[in-house]
């Protein structure tokens, strides 16, 4: 039984990932992530903001000169010591000597700017990929679809420039046209696409009255929508496809990689039932494989997209229909 696949170039032995969270923000976590068979790990994201701030924290102590130097701390309110960035390259270094597999940095962003070069230092510090999440909450509800589109180019450009090594951007759903978006991707330099963000849950409670933000971890009904889109990008534009929302347990895994995924990526189930939890999903997603009578992921790929014909009217609106009969009949029947 062969799990090999290919992602960004990259050769791995497993198509399941771990995908940015807590579990792979110690080398301690990755080490336990590579035991337990993940193809590859992605660190939690670097933010923006943090390179922001370190860039500003570095201009000031530069401006205030040696003499001041514990003034110009105080005054920007960062710990001396404080230095995420730098730690989060001292990650990548740590991890990638403690591990085979390759371990895929997380740039995190929304705005273009020179923030998106310090993708330069991740690649210094050995990171095998940049995984590009523009994590864009549209503020103002009136910006032109146009310029949100453009927002993601930028942000692409900017770290294409400053690397060499591969890159993958994860990017939401809300988007008019993906598979225009995904090539214009392409063009500005994507190795890959990561379906789909899953955007912070904003709330409103109607008992105190409060917005809230929260981050509940997901369930596979979640990936219905990430799923079909793989299915429709399919063979259709030439970047790897990383699968992200929604896997809980094997079937999870083997549907994803039907639709046409080249890696499928989990965070919730590992948080849920432990990083072991990935030796389940590798033994259960062999065991399909066998009851199935495939050999090797390469049989398993875009199986069911719509490159390969598979259904062409349950990923368009001519099954629509049907379909709302079929709903009615069950949920409401007369
Ligand atoms: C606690 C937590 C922290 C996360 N941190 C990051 C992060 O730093 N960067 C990122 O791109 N995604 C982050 N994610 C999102 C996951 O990588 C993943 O895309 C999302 O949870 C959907 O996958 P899942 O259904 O397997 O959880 C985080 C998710 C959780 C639950």
């Amino acid at each position: 039984m062969n799990l090999d696949t290919t992602y960004l170039g990259l050769p791995l032995s497993s198509p399941l990932v771990a995908s940015a969270g807590p579990l792979t923000r110690s080398v301690t976590g990755i080490r336990t992530l590579a035991a337990a068979g993940v193809g590859a790990v992605v660190l939690p994201s670097l933010f923006e903001e943090q390179i922001r701030r370190e860039a500003e924290r570095d201009a000031s102590l530069a401006e205030a000169g040696s003499e001041s130097f514990g003034e110009a701390l105080s005054y920007i309110q960062l710990p001396v010591g404080d230095g995420q960035p730098r730690q989060y390259l001292s990650l990548i270094e740590r991890a990638r000597a403690a591990v085979a597999i390759p371990v895929i940095a997380s740039l995190n962003g929304a705005t273009s700017g020179g923030w998106a070069e310090y993708a330069a230092s991740m690649q210094e510090a050995g990171a095998s990929a940049i995984e590009l999440n523009i994590y864009y909450l549209q503020g103002d509800p009136f910006d032109p679809g146009r310029d949100v589109e453009e927002r993601y180019v930028e942000i692409l450009r900017t770290v294409r420039a400053a690397v060499t090594i591969p890159i993958a951007v994860k990017l939401g759903p809300f988007l008019s046209s993906l598979g225009e978006m995904a090539a214009r991707l392409h063009q500005a330099g994507a190795d890959g696409l990561v379906i789909f963000n899953r955007f912070m849950q904003t709330d409103i409670d109607a008992d105190t009255l409060t917005v809230s933000a929260g981050l509940p971890l997901s369930n596979p009904a979640e990936a219905t929508l990430p799923r079909s889109w793989i299915a429709r990008l399919r063979g259709k534009v030439p970047l790897s496809l990383a699968a992200t929302t929604g896997v809980e347990s094997a079937a999870d895994v083997a549907a994803y990689l039907l639709a046409g995924a080249d890696v499928v990526m989990t965070t919730s189930s590992l948080l849920r039932h432990g990083p072991e939890h990935a030796v389940e999903l590798i033994d259960g997603l062999r065991d399909w494989m066998l009851r199935k009578g495939f050999e090797s992921i390469d049989q398993v790929r875009g199986r069911l997209s719509t490159a390969a014909g598979a259904d062409p009217a349950a990923y368009g609106r001519s099954s629509y229909l049907t379909t709302i009969a079929q709903a009615t009949r069950v949920y409401a029947p007369s």
